[in-house]
C-alpha cells in the first residue's frame, strides 16, 4: 500500500462516521454521488453566513465579495484541468446539463440531416440521449462503436466508423458501470486527424484521475461536483474558447447579455453567454473548497491509492464462486460491477443494505450496457479514497455469506 493517510481522509467526511442497522456505514456507491468533506460544507455556511449576495450584477460590498469569491472557482477548476483560461469554463449544473448545451448550441449550429454523430457502446444515458434527441431534430444519425466482452472499445472498429459525415465525437472518459477507462488521448488523434471534435464525458474520469485538457486536446469536457466531493448542482463545462466563441448560446436570460432591445439582443462575452440566469453560487463556492481539498492530497495519489483498492478488492471478488465481474478492462477505475450466479443484484444491494454496507444495484443509466452483457442489472461498488480496505474485507465477506445463504 502507498504512503496514503486514508484514516486522515476519513475524519475530513463526517457522514462516514456512523452505524447503519448496528454495523458501521460501508459506503460503496461513490460513482452515483460521493460524500463531502468538512471543507466543502463549511466553505458553503461561510458563504451563506458571511458573503452571500448575488453575483456579477451589485454594486454593493457583499455582491463584490460573492463574485470574487465566485469567480475565483472558475480560475482554480480552469487550473485544476489546466485550460487555457477561465473562459473557457461554464458552470451548468451537471455533466447531463454540460452534454445538452453542446448538442443544442454546438450541434444544432453545426450538423445537419445525413451527418453522423460517434459514440461508444459502455456510455451513460446522458452521453445517448442528448444526441437522439439532436438527431431527432436534425435527421444527423447517431453511430456507436462497439466494445469487447472485457468492456474495453474495439478502438479499430472506433476508428472505422469514422467518416467524412462524422461531425462530431463524444467519448465517456471513465465507464460508471464497467470502470473501463477508455483511451481518449488515441480516440481525440484519431479525431482530428479528420478535423473532428471530440467532446469527453468526464464525469466519472475527473474525481479519480489527474485531468489536463490541454494534453488530451479534447474539444469539449463535461463533469459533475457531486461525483468530485463538491455540491449537487454545480458541474462544469470546458469548451475550447474559439469553439465556445463561434457556438450560439444556450438559454436566455439575465447575465448572458450585453445589451437587449425588442428588436435584438447582444450577447455577453464568454464565459456568461452560457450562463443565463442566477447561477448556483453557494455550491460553486463547495466546489472550489472541493478542489482545494484535493490539489492538497493530489490526484496522483489519490489515482493510485484506488487503484490499489480496485487490485485488492478484484482478487478478492474473484475467489467467490458464482460471482462474475461485469467489466475487466485492462485500464479501469476503481469499479467493481457484478453479477452473483443465484441471486438478484437488487437482492444483493438490499442484504448488503442490511449490514450497513451501501453499493449500487440496477442498469446504473447504461442500459445498452446491461443489454450488451445480457444481465438485467448489476451490483456494483464504487470506490473513492476514503474507503479503505477493511472495508473491502466486509463487503467480501458479506457477498460470501450471501452466496452460502442462496445456494
Ligand atoms: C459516466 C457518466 N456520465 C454522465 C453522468 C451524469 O452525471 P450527472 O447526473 O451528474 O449529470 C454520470 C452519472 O452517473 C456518469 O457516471
Amino acid at each position: 500500500m502507498i504512503q496514503f493517510e486514508v484514516d486522515k481522509i476519513r475524519q475530513d467526511f463526517p457522514i462516514l462516521d456512523q452505524q447503519i442497522r448496528g454495523k458501521p456505514l460501508v459506503y460503496l456507491d461513490n460513482a452515483a454521488t460521493c460524500q463531502k468533506p468538512k471543507a466543502v460544507i463549511d466553505a458553503i455556511s461561510h458563504m451563506y453566513s458571511h458573503d452571500y449576495a448575488n453575483v456579477h450584477r451589485g454594486v454593493h460590498a457583499l455582491s463584490e465579495r460573492s463574485t470574487a469569491a465566485f469567480e475565483a472557482v472558475r480560475h482554480k477548476v480552469k487550473n485544476f484541468i489546466n485550460a487555457a483560461s477561465d473562459k473557457e469554463i461554464i458552470f451548468v449544473r451537471g455533466t447531463t446539463e454540460a452534454i445538452n448545451l453542446v448538442a443544442q448550441t454546438f450541434g444544432k449550429a453545426n450538423i445537419s440531416a445525413g451527418d453522423e454523430i460517434l459514440i461508444t457502446a459502455m456510455e451513460h444515458h446522458s452521453n445517448i440521449v442528448p444526441w437522439q434527441i439532436l438527431c431527432e431534430q436534425t435527421g444527423a444519425v447517431l453511430k456507436v462503436a462497439p466494445i469487447n466482452q472485457r468492456g474495453e472499445l474495439l478502438y479499430e472498429e472506433f476508428v472505422g466508423l469514422l467518416s467524412e459525415k462524422t461531425k462530431l465525437v463524444s467519448v465517456v472518459h471513465m465507464s460508471n458501470a464497467l470502470g473501463t477507462i477508455n483511451p481518449v488521448k488515441q480516440i481525440i488523434e484519431a479525431a482530428h486527424a479528420r478535423n473532428i471534435p471530440v467532446m469527453l464525458d468526464g464525469a466519472q474520469a475527473v474525481p479519480h484521475m489527474p485531468v489536463d485538457v490541454q494534453d488530451l486536446d479534447c474539444d469539449f469536457y463535461a463533469f459533475s461536483g457531486h461525483k468530485l466531493y463538491a455540491p449537487s448542482g454545480i458541474g462544469v463545462l470546458y469548451g475550447k474558447q474559439a469553439l465556445l466563441e463561434a457556438m450560439p448560446p444556450y438559454h436566455g436570460g439575465g447575465d448572458m447579455i450585453r445589451k437587449v432591445t425588442f428588436e435584438e439582443t447582444e450577447y455577453n462575452v464568454l464565459p456568461y453567454k452560457f450562463e443565463a440566469g442566477t447561477p448556483n453560487i453557494a455550491d460553486v463556492i463547495g466546489l472550489g473548497a472541493a478542489l482545494d481539498y484535493l490539489s492538497e492530497i493530489g490526484m496522483e495519489n489519490v489515482a493510485a491509492y484506488e487503484h490499489e483498492l480496485l487490485v485488492y478488492a478484484t482478487e478478492k471478488a474473484k475467489k467467490i464462486p458464482g460471482l462474475k465481474i461485469i467489466g475487466d478492462a485492462e485500464h479501469k477505475g476503481a469499479i467493481l460491477s457484478f453479477t452473483l450466479e443465484s441471486v438478484h443484484p437488487h437482492d444483493i444491494g438490499t442484504m448488503l443494505d442490511h449490514v450497513g454496507i451501501a453499493v449500487r444495484a440496477g442498469h446504473h443509466c447504461a442500459m445498452p450496457v446491461m443489454d450488451f452483457f445480457q444481465v438485467p442489472a448489476t451490483a456494483r461498488a464504487s470506490f473513492a479514497m476514503y474507503n479503505t480496505k477493511q472495508e473491502i474485507d466486509a463487503l467480501m465477506e458479506a457477498i460470501e455469506e450471501l452466496v452460502k445463504v442462496f445456494a
